[in-house]
């Protein structure tokens, strides 16, 4: 049963009916069309539309195809409707009868879908919001456990000076703390109420928008119908706080599959999250973190579309919006794997502080201590700089580290140099001498591990 029949004398062609039926993807927003019907069904009770009577039956309808589709969400599927929207009413007036022909008085599915989307991605921020917790502590527990750890920090990946490992691990949490951030500010903006906006211009009837936006637990109502029932900065706004984060979450996963292959081996993955090779009996492939970090391309991607799909549409209604559920729903689903394997990946990762230690004695990370020793003895920064250029590339003509340079050997490059270099040249000091908030001294680390869980559990 079509909404529309009327005033047609022919059926839709098949190809055009499949072309433009949503209720394959819609129907995720069952629940919610629901939810939003009993609303409305209040709502216009209130304006005098429906008597108590009629709304109790309503309600009572609507209440038990909710049952239903709560234990059976893939039940619309079966049907050729054109959209949720007519699946749910066509339900009713089978449930209710006639009856169920009134609930559709003074609303549009314009501004009925605007409704059931701003529900639904709310409840999709907020799952995403619990998942982002469940990361964020999976880290800060990494961070807990690599206290201790000395390793090399990169930049243009190449070794650059000794960090601690968690201190990398707390990068990633700030950014997952900002990522949720980003959601719970774009909540705000999905939180709001476009029923009774109509078609377009606003209902006829005398709705109460407060009181239907209460009931929706939504913060205020919408503004303008023209806007209301047109606006999709909510999702928009919501799909590029995803795509942020799903960028974080690449660049935690590139960061893993370097530490974890043979040149670096700094860590390893557990058998649970990793695969093997149908060829290669010796391999251990990172496939989950390689999927995390491919999925960040079609979560980004998401938002593209839609962001196309939007410009340019002149106001207000436009059936190009019905574009506007399937990158929503991929990013969503996409994101919600992403941050649930990523747990599983941080939770079982095995950390070889040895193997760390190693990546931060080689490759020259201490040169900076060496050059803060010579600024120490009132050598200039720049003059310093040059020598322990010189100093480093001795050492490497030698194959030797900077600390396993004799005394004399230093003081040949500059006779400045005393004992005292050799302290200034191991791990431990450096870091030490790092002891600034935000930095990688082991107490700075110590006290940002405590904030970043107190935050969490706030
Ligand atoms: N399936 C449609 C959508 O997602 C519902 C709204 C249809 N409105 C209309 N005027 N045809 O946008």
């Amino acid at each position: 049963m079509a909404l529309w029949g009327g005033r047609f004398e022919s059926r839709p062609d098949e190809l055009f009916k499949e072309f433009n039926d949503s209720l394959p993807v819609d129907a995720a927003l069952a629940a919610h069309d629901i939810e939003g019907s009993i609303a409305w069904a209040r709502a216009i009770h209130r304006a005098g539309v429906l008597t108590a009577d009629e709304l109790g039956r309503l309600t009572s309808a609507l209440s038990a195809l909710l049952t239903e589709i709560s234990k059976s969400p893939s039940l619309p599927l079966a049907d050729n409707d054109e959209d949720i929207h007519s699946w749910v009413e066509r339900r009713l007036i089978e449930a209710a009868g006639d009856l169920g022909k009134k609930l559709h008085t003074g609303r549009s599915r314009n501004d009925q879908v605007a409704t059931d989307f701003r529900l639904y991605v709310r409840a999709q921020i907020d799952a995403r919001l619990a998942e982002l917790t469940n990361a964020r502590r999976a880290l800060i527990d990494l961070a807990d456990r690599t206290s201790t750890v000395i390793t090399s920090g990169y930049t243009h990946l190449q070794r650059a000076q000794p960090i601690l490992f968690a201190h990398w691990a707390l990068a990633y949490q700030e950014m997952l703390e900002r990522d949720a951030a980003r959601l719970q500010d774009a909540r705000k903006r999905v939180n709001i109420s476009p029923l009774g906006s109509g078609a377009l211009a606003g209902t006829t009837y005398q709705v109460d928008r407060e009181q239907i936006a209460r009931d929706l637990g939504f913060d205020t109502p919408t503004r303008n119908s023209l806007d209301a029932t047109s606006d999709r900065d909510f999702v928009l706004e919501t799909l590029s706080a995803n795509a942020i984060a799903a960028i974080h979450l690449s660049r935690l996963a590139e960061d893993l599959i370097l530490f974890a292959s043979q040149e670096f081996a700094v860590v390893e993955m557990h058998d649970s999250v990793s695969s093997g090779s149908s060829l290669m009996p010796q391999k251990k492939n990172p496939d989950a973190c390689e999927l995390i970090r491919g999925k960040s391309g079609r979560i980004f991607g998401a938002f593209a579309s839609l962001a196309m799909t939007v410009k340019g549409l002149p106001l207000a209604y436009n059936k190009d919006l019905q574009e506007d559920k399937e990158p929503l729903i991929d990013s969503m689903r996409q994101l919600s794997m992403c941050l649930r394997v990523l747990v599983r990946v941080l939770d079982t990762l095995k950390v070889r502080p040895d193997r760390a230690r190693d990546s931060a004695l080689d490759g020259y990370a201490n040169a900076t201590e060496l050059a803060d020793y010579l600024v120490a003895r009132g050598i200039p920064f720049r003059d310093a700089h040059d020598i322990v250029g010189r100093l480093v590339r001795l050492a490497i003509e030698k194959r030797q580290r900077l600390e396993d340079l004799s005394l004399g050997q230093m003081q040949a490059v500059d006779g400045r140099i005393e004992q005292g270099v050799y302290e200034s040249l191991k791990l431990e000091t450096g870091l030490a001498r790092r002891e600034i908030p935000g930095g990688t001294g082991p107490q700075a680390v110590e006290s940002a591990v405590r904030a970043a869980r107190r935050r969490l559990n706030e």
